[in-house]
């Protein structure tokens, strides 16, 4: 997600093409006839190596290239400087590829549609409700005590079921724990999946994404005696949605915010197992920081560069999210080429994030490189959360989020790599380890 402040900074497009040329020179993989490039994608690995593959195309055809999967056709972008064109021409309303499935689930339900599929006017009506409350980094502080309250019982928690510094299924452990903290943001509702009742464990997780569109009307209804801290009520009360219209939206917030965020903070904890330097020195920000006596909290954090710099790091060398889409509403000319409206363009942070040309040593982690003094560093080659007006709207809250739970497991427990081996990475709609994380936690 790029910001208004890092956007105007950026250095001028090289790349202003006097002529452009047509959708057809675009380079790409042979089009075969019925089936396009699908044959070769398959051969790379198929789909859950598709991340592989596009990292290879855009290596070889370079900045842009044109894909086209069976009948479905689109144009990858992997240059900072081409996302800069695209940005500058986006109109009002950015749209993303329509995710069919859902929007039919919700048709067939009669319920109103979120963030993540409403287009146009309503898209917009429904952003700018929440833009402010989400997005704002003044507001978004302030969500840093429930953000804690989950904290708490989630690094008591790894104390707990530690063995010998293992955790079994880490990944599950993290999405009980994003799950629980954007309930409470969301409903001021605690689901207990952290607590201890082992057996009921799986059967209350169910239960509870169940309860959630429950708790949602509920809280709906009595909004008459709000707390102050209350998302939901605030929405309904100083916008002009519906109550259909705001129960879909918290919905997809939801959708939006349980696995991003989980996967996000278990490549933290693997690239901080695997460079102990670098943990070290964050242990040394957090101690120097935070007071002994005191939690760690949304005003520590704003001190805290290499904190801050090493959550960058993570997520531009391990991705969440590798790609973002947008469909065209206009004609567009970026860089050499005139390209059509309606056209898919794939926008590929994973990509930009691994190319050597925009990150040094960029298989390395070095989260030093984002606290240089004279950084290079285009902030259009750093795209996790997406860009422009229809970039994540949970950004902010993500990000509080992860930087605090780095603060509490580090100051807690030091992250250990029980082996070296490299680690397959599987394309499964998020970038997840094809294995259980080679990491122990020691208390410290
Ligand atoms: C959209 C990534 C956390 C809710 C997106 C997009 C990306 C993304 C790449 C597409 C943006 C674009 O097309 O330009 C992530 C990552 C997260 C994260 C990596 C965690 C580290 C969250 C959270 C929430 C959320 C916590 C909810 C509070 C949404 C919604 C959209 C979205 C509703 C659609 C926004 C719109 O179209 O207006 N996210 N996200 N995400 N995300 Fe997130």
């Amino acid at each position: 997600v790029l910001e208004e402040k890092d956007a105007v900074e950026a250095a001028p497009c090289p790349h202003a093409a006097s002529r452009a040329h047509s959708l057809d020179a675009i380079p790409g993989p042979t089009n075969w006839p019925l089936v396009g490039s699908l044959v070769e994608l398959l051969r790379k690995g198929g789909l859950t190596r598709q991340h592989e593959a596009l990292v290879d195309y855009h290596k070889k055809f370079g900045k842009i290239f044109r894909m086209k999967l069976g009948s479905f056709e689109s144009v990858h972008i992997g240059a900072p400087c081409l996302l800069e064109a695209l940005y500058r021409k986006e109109g009002n309303y950015p749209q993303r590829l329509e995710i069919k499935p859902w929007k039919a689930y919700r048709d067939l339900r009669d319920e109103a549609y979120g963030l993540l599929i409403l287009e146009g006017k309503d898209w917009q009506r429904v952003r700018s409700a929440f833009q402010q409350k989400l997005m704002k980094p003044t507001e978004v502080v302030k969500l840093d005590s429930k953000i804690n309250q989950v904290l708490v019982d989630f690094v008591s928690r790894i104390g707990n079921i530690n063995n010998n510094g293992k955790i079994e299924d880490l990944y599950f452990e993290l999405n009980k724990w994003s799950f629980e903290t954007i309930c409470l943001v969301l409903y001021d509702k605690r689901f207990g999946l952290l607590q201890e009742t082992v057996n009921e464990e799986a059967m209350n997780f169910i239960t509870a994404v169940k309860t959630v569109s429950t708790l949602c009307k509920i809280k709906l209804k009595t909004n008459a005696n709000r707390a102050p801290d209350d998302l939901i009520g605030d929405i309904l009360h100083q916008s002009c949605l519906s109550k259909k219209e705001l129960y879909a939206a918290i919905t997809e917030l939801q959708i939006g915010g349980v696995e991003t965020t989980a996967n996000s903070m278990l490549w933290a904890i693997f690239n901080l197992s695997r460079n102990p330097g670098a943990q070290r020195k964050l242990l040394n920000e957090i101690r120097e920081v935070v007071p002994p006596d005191q939690d760690p909290c949304g005003e520590h954090i704003k001190s805290m560069p290499y904190l801050k710099a090493c959550l960058k790091e993570s997520m531009r060398l391990s991705p969440s999210v590798p790609f973002t889409s947008r469909t065209l509403d206009k004609d567009t000319v970026l860089g050499d080429y005139a390209i059509p409206k309606g056209t898919v363009l794939m926008i590929n942070s994973h990509a930009l994030g691994s190319n050597e040309k925009y990150f040094d040593e960029g298989k390395l982690f070095k989260p030093e490189r984002w606290v240089r003094e004279n950084s290079t560093i285009n902030p259009f080659a750093y795209v996790p959360f997406g860009i422009g007006k229809r970039m994540c709207i949970g950004r902010r809250l993500a990000e509080l989020q992860l930087q605090l739970a780095m603060c509490w497991l580090v100051r807690d427990f030091e992250i250990v790599a029980t082996d070296n081996k490299p680690l397959d990475v599987i394309h499964s709609g998020l970038l997840v380890p094809n294995r259980e994380l080679p990491v122990a936690f020691i208390r410290r």
